[in-house]
């Protein structure tokens, strides 16, 4: 006999997505039960971008998921960008009264987890969602297997994939596993983490011929940087020397302070955006919904934005039998991750050089950087879409 769990809501995936998801049903008295297939220190080590818009800083802070962000985290007013080199500050707060915060996903994680495991929820590391069924019925299941191999199903009145890029509920939305618009783009990102002072207090996005650079922070001590490569380039092929050089001429006109590298990989990026976000009673939420290229720092913000809006439409449907907001979910989430994919694609082909660019493309791309930082309208785009545009309440 295999298993039955029964709950409220079944949440596949215990990213940003999916705990924050948790964590809002919860204090609106909505059960739900959480699986991932990673084990708990795999998902609170794993290094990804470190970017919280002024609203996800907002939410983490006033629904209690985290106060660590204020206090560990770094509030960041502004960015530069850096082309022909020369660095351009864009200054948030008078643009548009707002900021960002840096505080690395993986932080993120640790306190809601922490939260959750606190607050008692059923939260279950180490299983395997199998599939998702039932969308079209009252009582959607998603079939698992425990970290032992046992079988056992989640019967619930709603299933959420917020499992990521290789979504496992995605087929039950989409029909497929894939189902979904595409881009490929024809560079990646070397990411280095090191032991070394910050060379810059502030993000710099740096465009150069050689290709483009980000220079990101961690702490005092330790950095954060990526330059543009080949997507198959190999993190191990390069000497630590290689790599600085490597970094170095891409930011001209800034001298990087060096020290031990502690970490490399190379990330592949796409923009994707599934044909389907609802079908019936699975709702798809975050990677599992939607990447994005990670220029423009979007994707764990865009994951925060679909959880506000899925939490409130699942207080109606399963608190109130409202019907309205989730038979809206999809169209309402798709605005915003549509004006992110075009950021975020914007952000990356204005930095980045195409490995077939020409002279022509080139010189445009510097008539298009010049546009955007010696106009106050060019610049507000930027700050408006970086430090992210009006979230739905959390309602809490
Ligand atoms: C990071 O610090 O890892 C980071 C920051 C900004 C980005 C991407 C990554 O756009």
């Amino acid at each position: 006999m295999t298993e039955t769990v029964r709950t409220r809501v079944a949440i596949v995936g215990a990213g940003p997505a999916g705990l924050l998801l948790s964590h809002l049903l919860a204090a609106a008295g909505i059960e739900s039960v959480v699986i991932d297939q990673r084990t708990r220190d795999e998902i609170e080590s794993t290094i990804r971008a470190g970017i919280l818009e002024h609203g996800t800083v907002d939410v983490l802070t006033s629904s209690g998921a985290s106060d660590r962000v204020l206090t560990v985290g770094h509030r960041h007013d502004g960015i530069e960008l850096r082309f022909e080199g020369q660095g351009h500050r864009i200054d948030f707060p008078s643009l548009t009264g707002r900021n960002v915060w840096l505080y690395p996903q993986h932080e993120v994680l640790k306190d809601l987890i922490a939260a959750r495991l606190a607050g008692g929820q059923d939260l279950r590391f180490g299983v395997t969602a199998l599939r998702v069924e039932g969308a079209n019925t009252d009582r959607p299941r998603v079939f698992a297997e425990d970290a032992e191999g046992k079988a056992f199903e989640i019967d619930a009145e709603f299933v959420v994939g917020a499992d990521g890029s290789r979504s496992v509920a995605r087929a039950a939305v989409t029909g497929s596993s894939t189902g979904g618009y595409f881009r490929e783009y024809p560079f990646a990102w070397f990411g280095i983490l090191c032991e070394a002072p910050p060379s810059s207090e502030e993000l710099i996005y740096s465009n150069s011929a050689e290709g483009f650079a980000l220079i990101s922070q961690r702490s005092a001590t330790v950095q954060r940087m990526y330059f543009q490569c080949d997507p198959e380039a190999d993190p191990e092929a390069l000497s630590e020397e290689e790599i600085w050089e490597q970094l170095q001429i891409r930011v001209p006109g800034t001298t990087l302070q060096q020290g031990p590298i502690f970490q490399r990989d190379v990330l592949r990026f796409r923009s994707f955006v599934a044909h389907e976000l609802r079908a019936g009673r699975v709702a798809l939420v975050g990677d599992a919904a939607h990447t994005v290229p990670p220029t423009g720092a979007k994707g764990m913000n865009l994951a925060v934005a679909d959880v506000l809006l899925l939490e409130r439409a699942l207080r109606a449907l399963l608190l109130e039998n409202d019907e309205r907001l989730i038979d809206g979910y999809a169209e309402t989430a798709l605005q915003r991750i549509w004006k992110a994919q075009h950021f975020s694609w914007w952000m990356t082909s204005m930095l980045h050089v195409a490995p077939d660019a020409s002279d022509f493309d080139r010189l445009r791309q510097v008539g298009e950087l010049r546009s955007v930082v010696e106009s106050e309208a060019g610049r507000t785009y930027l700050a408006e879409a970086y430090t992210g545009w009006p979230l739905a309440s959390a309602g809490h």
